[in-house]
Parts: C-alpha cells; structure tokens; sequence
C-alpha cells in the first residue's frame, strides 16, 4: 500500500483547508483497511471521509486514511420496500440520486448534503424533516483496536439530534464500512410539511409531488441559501440549534417578540442558532478571506486560503457575543481538529 508523505489535505475537506498530512494512505477495500490498521497499531490514525464535518486548523502527524470503500448493492427486495448497502467512501448526494433513479424513496429530503456515506451515521444527518435514522437499517464498522467488522442495529446506534453512539461514547473507535438503509418502492412516506418544502412546490405548481419532485424543490431550496462547497469552502451548518426552557425563551421575548422557535416537550423549545447570529449582527460578515454566510448566518465560510485557526476564533466570536445578548450557549456542530 502506497503511504505518501506531506501532501496537502486541502481536496479532501470542504472547508478548503489547507493543511498537510504527514503520512497519508487512501484504502479501496475492507483488506486493504484492516491491514493499514495492523501495521499501525503503536499510534491512532486520523480517519477521513468526506470531510464535510470538520475544520482543520493544524498539519496532521498521526497516519491519516482516507476511507475510499466503494460499491451499492441492493441486499433485500420486497414487494414495497428494498434494502440498499452503500460503501462508506460512495458521495451521499450521489447515493441519494442512484436511488431516486430506481425510484426508491426515503432519502430524497436529504438531497445535496455535502459528505459521503460513512459519515452519515456519525452526525445522523438531517434536513427538511427527515433524519438518516428515519431510513437506516444498520451498518457495519471496524473496530480500530481488534481490526473486528461490528454491525450495529439503529438501537444501538443512539441517533439524536446531530448525534450518536459513534460521536459520543465510541469516539474514534470505529471506521464506518457501510451503511444499509431500508428505503420503499411504492406507496412512499413523502414529507412535504417543511415551509420551505411546501412553498416550493406550490411555487413550482406541483400538486401531488413524486419523490423526484421533493428532491428537486430540496435541491433548489438548498442551491438559494447553503454555499457550494465547490464553489466556496464551507461545513453546512456550523453550530446545532439550542434547546432551552419555555421559561427562558419567554425571557427573551419580552426583549426579542420576533424570536422563532420550534416545540421539542412541554417544558423546552429550539431556536434556530441563524436567527441568534443574524440578530447578533453576525450574518453575512466578511474578514477578508472568511466570513459568515449572506444567505444562512448559521454557515461559516472559506472565500480562499483562510485558515482554521482564524475561523475558528470567528466561531468562538459568535460563541460569546450570543452567549453575553442572549444567555445561550451554542454548541459547533462542526469536529474541530
Ligand atoms: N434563520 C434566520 N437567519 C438565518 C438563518 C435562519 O433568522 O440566517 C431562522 C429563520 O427564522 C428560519 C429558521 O431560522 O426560518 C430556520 O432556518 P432554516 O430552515 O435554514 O433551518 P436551520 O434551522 O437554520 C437546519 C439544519 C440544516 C438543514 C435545515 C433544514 C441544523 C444545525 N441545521 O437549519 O442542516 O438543512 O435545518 O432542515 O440543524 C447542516 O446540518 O449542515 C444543515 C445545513
């Protein structure tokens, strides 16, 4: 297997950060993984898929592997539903366009998230109300200690908000391998009821909207305000929408009557983290070669050879400019390296 020295990782992060990694190796197969694991057992190796989810602020001198596992097999084929296995190193927009093509439904509110399948479970990723875990049947990871393929059930992979097992608990433990999701042929459960859905439909004039129509009004939401990690280097949302008390939030109104927020229980609300920022002044912000978003106060971006370090303290910034207007404390999202 073919370890490179010093090579930049900047075409492996969407941020666009360039950092270097000491040692590098890109594995194409379950074989090739466990044995760059066996050979490196004396250090942690730093594991990169999609790179859509961190911002890098540092050269990397543990041995970086870049997880490169590719292939999608339909495992189980039912009259209404089909299990589908995708390979952790497979783009999860493209994965999301493979099923559209055979009309399988259960994905399409997720279209056009930037990342690839193996990162997938790690955050449960979720949009237009519909989370990975809504269609997630199982996957499969390697235990980076024993070299051992474990298959864990949606149980026991603890999704939550933005969360799981694998960010919590088993952090850095496991290599995702694959994902299987268990997704419908017909009669498919559409989630049209997000505003934004629901405008653009009607602003399209589709009435009784197909998977493929729900996709394209997603794609087409998400084209107008989320930047193109092609175009400008960015990590999606940057921080997670705080939960607080009703208590607090009433608080807040007398001073802000225009605040949003979504019911969680009877006893907590969230609130939209872009509202905070955009009311903190934030949105749309620029420091030469980074910035806040114009479109979406809760994306931090990368116009070009901005540096982790720097975005990092914009992030901190907005931490304690948000904490001292509104006595909320907003966690980044994004993993921090
Ligand atoms: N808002 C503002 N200003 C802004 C942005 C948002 O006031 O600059 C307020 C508005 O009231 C708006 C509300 O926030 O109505 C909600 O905004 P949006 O629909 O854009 O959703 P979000 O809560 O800001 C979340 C996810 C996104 C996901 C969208 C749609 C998180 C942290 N983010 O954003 O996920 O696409 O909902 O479901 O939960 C991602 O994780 O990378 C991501 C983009």
């Amino acid at each position: 297997m073919l370890i490179e020295q010093n090579i930049s990782l900047k075409p492996y992060n969407t941020f666009g950060i360039d950092v270097s990694a000491h040692h590098f190796v890109s594995v194409a197969s379950l074989e090739a993984l466990k044995s760059v694991l066996v050979n490196n057992q004396d250090s942690k190796p730093f594991i990169l898929g999609g790179g859509s989810n961190m911002l890098l602020t540092k050269d990397i001198k543990d041995l970086v592997i870049h997880v490169n596992l590719k292939g999608i097999e339909i495992v189980e084929d039912k009259d209404n539903h089909v299990l589908v296995k995708a390979y952790a190193g497979e783009n999860w927009h493209e994965f999301v366009l493979w099923c559209l093509d055979r009309g399988f439904g259960g994905v399409e509110n997720l279209s056009l998230i930037p990342g690839n399948i193996g990162t997938a479970p790690i955050q449960n990723i979720g949009a237009y109300g519909v989370e990975l875990k809504d269609v997630f049947e199982r996957c499969e990871a390697i235990d980076i200690n024993t070299q051992e393929l474990v298959s864990f059930s949606k149980e026991e992979c603890r999704f939550g908000y933005r969360e799981s097992y694998f960010k919590q608990e088993a952090k850095g433990r496991f290599i995702i391998c694959s994902v299987t999701l268990k997704l419908t042929k017909e009669k498919h459960n559409l989630r049209t009821e997000y505003g934004a859905i629901k405008g653009q439909l009607e602003q399209d004039n589709i009435t009784t909207p197909s998977i493929r129509d729900i996709s394209n009004a997603v794609i087409a939401i998400r084209e107008s305000k989320l930047p193109n990690p092609k175009e400008i280097g960015n990590s999606g949302s940057f921080f997670k929408n705080p939960v607080i008390s009703k208590e607090h939030f009433k608080q807040l109104q007398e001073n802000f009557p225009n605040i949003p927020s979504y019911v969680v229980s009877k006893e907590k609300v969230k609130v939209p983290a872009g509202w905070l920022i955009e009311t903190a002044g934030f949105k749309g912000k620029t420091f030469g070669t980074y910035g806040v978003h114009k479109q979406q106060a809760l994306v931090l971006v990368n116009y070009g050879g901005a540096k982790g370090q720097d975005i990092l303290e914009l992030a901190q910034l907005i931490q304690d400019t948000v904490q001292r207007l509104f006595g909320i404390a907003i966690e980044m999202e994004v993993n921090i390296i």
